[in-house]
């Protein structure tokens, strides 16, 4: 939802910016703009379109200076065009602001800043911080900027530049993420740590109501009352070429085809090989505690939801407790019944989500003990949760998730088994077996990765469907929701998820001959349920492609195409039936010329609800 970056040192800032905004591209791409101080005002160079567009008009007229911020658009307010694009400015353009976020209360502040004669050139509610800056402005920055900030209601991370301080850069954040990078004689400010990752690897994160006045050689955090805050350096472990194609066309392939390590990354270090047990460090819970619990919510956003809803699967399944688990958006609104007895589960990949943090907030409020999922460390859902489980997937730089998803999982499959054992629902022996299976799963990850030439093969030859379902029972049902998901982001066209015993209810009524039919097959004790729907679809003239465990080979006699995993335990074969689907939805969207890594319309990191 909006990147934004700022820069303040001795070199060039244009290139640091546009630099920083490519990686920050996945927040957004439907406008790009910065503003650099040039020795005597403030250039602003902006454009609709993709970022490569800015760096054209940059070539033919560049804007030079050492300090300035960018921003990278997901419009909200005001489609995207020249005039919506950030940085926006004040009349005589001595104030520039980039934004990302919502100011809600934007119409009435607008209204007022009319009416004392200010001029608005964009229907972005960003206008409104400017024009409000120059009206509090009175010769000290600090101080408009604090006022700004008692005034404006909704969710901000601000980058500011004033013409009078041209040594001074200021940001300020509430509910949208922001990082300060610190270096030598120059310092950074962004939306997320890829941007400046090259340039530094301490940060600190800003906290909701705090400033960060940076010069060059300095950082300076207040709070509102102007207090100084003393923070703590958070050194980034990531490597750099993490957050490069490394040899892949696009970054979503380089990511799915990362998931066997991702998978390892995430089990074996709480999978000690000379111990039967799971070392869960960042769960404080007590077995006390965990007793106490009466009910489970798993809360979470798109693909992070999907996760959310295998782990209540699991959860139910196998440990027993009652488990609902809701899509965060509606969660937050409905007045959901909680107390001290409610563990809420969260997941997420970039931590930053606005709907799943408001669930967290509304959790907590009632009393409730939050895990949360993460994968960004020190994101601000990781802050404010109660304990942490995080996913080792490594930074996600393609829109559509898919290696956060299957580490979600691996995470879901930790706690599942520590909830188990604790409450008793689960025997050593038990778990023993399990605890061998997951050891494989990384090299089994990786078998399911070796059919992406075939996979490739089937998307070209169904790459013209016009309707998709994925269908399943059970588990299999929760994955093929995922998968339908991926498709119809990255590839465009129109899939659904069915519970296959389902489709005879209605929607068979689609079924024709250019209706394909993803059907998943891994559940033993349900298979022959599942099986028996897709011949149904088979009589009606739908194509089937299935997704089956190696040796049911009986299956080849009822659907068109098998893609086959290996065998694992039942509750792990949802990681690897949704590596096809990911593959699959891959193939199609670049078969038919799509941007994979930057679906229409979406952004990755969702900070406005
Ligand atoms: C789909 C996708 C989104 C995210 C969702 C939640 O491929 O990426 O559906 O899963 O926006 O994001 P996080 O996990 O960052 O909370």
């Amino acid at each position: 939802m909006c990147g934004i970056v700022g820069y303040i040192g001795e070199q060039e800032a244009s290139p640091i910016l546009v630099d920083g905004l490519k990686k920050l591209e996945y927040r957004g791409y439907d406008s790009a703009g910065i503003a650099v101080y040039n020795g005597s005002c403030i250039d602003v160079m902006k454009t609709k379109g993709r970022l490569k567009d800015l760096e054209e008009k940059l070539e033919g007229r560049a804007v030079k200076g050492t300090a300035g911020i960018g921003h990278t658009r997901w419009a909200t307010h005001g489609a995207p065009s020249d005039e919506n694009s950030h940085p926006h400015s004040n009349g005589d353009e001595t104030i520039s602001v980039v934004h990302n976020g919502i100011i809600e209360n934007y119409m009435e502040l607008k209204e007022e800043l009319i009416s004392n004669g200010y001029v608005f050139l964009s229907e972005t509610d960003t206008e409104v911080a400017v024009h409000l800056l120059d009206y509090y402005y009175k010769g000290d920055p600090i101080d408009a900027v604090i006022k700004v900030m008692n005034k404006i209601e909704g969710s901000y991370a601000l980058g500011i530049l004033f013409k009078d301080y041209p040594d001074q850069l200021i940001a300020v954040r509430k509910d949208s993420p922001l990082i300060v990078g610190l270096g030598k004689g120059e310092n950074y400010i962004a939306s997320d740590i890829p941007a400046i990752l090259q340039y530094t690897r301490d940060v600190y994160f800003l906290e909701d109501g705090e400033l960060a006045i940076l010069t060059r050689d300095e950082v300076k955090i207040i709070n509102k009352d102007k207090e100084q805050v003393d923070k703590e350096v958070f050194k980034v472990t990531w490597d750099v070429a993490a957050a490069e194609k490394g040899g892949y066309d696009h970054f979503m392939l380089k990511e799915i085809f990362e998931q066997a390590k991702v998978v390892k990354d995430t089990l074996m270090p709480r999978l000690p090989e000379d111990q039967n047990r799971i070392v869960l460090d960042d769960i404080k819970l007590s077995k006390k505690e965990l007793e106490n619990i009466n009910k489970i919510y798993i809360v979470a956003c798109g693909t992070a939801y999907y996760a959310g809803i295998v782990g209540k699967y699991l959860l139910e399944r196998i440990a027993r407790v009652p488990v609902v688990a809701e899509v965060a958006s509606e969660f937050r609104y409905r007045d959901p019944v909680i107390d001290e007895n409610t563990l809420m589960i969260v997941l997420s990949q970039s931590g930053e989500t606005a709907d799943t943090l408001a669930a967290l907030r509304l959790a907590k409020q009632g009393g409730a003990r939050v895990i949360a999922i993460v994968n960004v460390v020190g994101s601000s859902i990781a802050r404010e949760a109660d304990d942490i489980l995080y996913t080792w997937a490594g930074p996600e730089i393609a829109v559509a998730s898919t290696k956060a998803y299957s580490a979600q999982l691996a995470a879901m499959y930790l706690l599942t088994c520590h909830i188990a054992l604790e409450l008793g629902r689960m025997n050593e022996e038990e778990f023993k077996e399990l605890r061998d299976e997951l050891y494989q799963l990384p090299r089994k990850v990786n078998r399911v990765l070796n059919k992406a030439e075939r996979i490739k093969r089937l998307a070209d030859k169904y790459v013209n469907s016009k309707n998709v379902f994925y269908v399943g029972r059970g588990l299999d049902y929760m994955v093929s929701m995922e998968g339908s998901l991926k498709l119809k982001e990255v590839a465009y066209v129109h899939s659904e998820p069915y519970a296959a015993g389902e489709l005879k209810h209605g929607p068979i009524a689609l079924i024709e001959d250019t209706t394909l039919v993803v059907g998943i097959v891994t559940q033993a004790e349900l298979y022959d349920k599942t099986v028996s729907n897709l011949k149904e679809v088979k009589a009606r003239n739908g194509k089937v492609l299935a997704i089956a465990v190696k040796g049911n080979t009986e299956i080849e006699k009822v659907v068109d195409d098998v893609i086959y995993i290996p065998q694992t335990h039942w509750m792990f074969s949802s990681i690897l039936a949704n590596i096809p689907q990911q593959l699959f939805a891959y193939y199609v969207s670049t078969a038919l010329g799509h941007d994979v890594d930057k679906p229409r319309n979406l952004a990755k990191s969702v900070t406005v609800e």
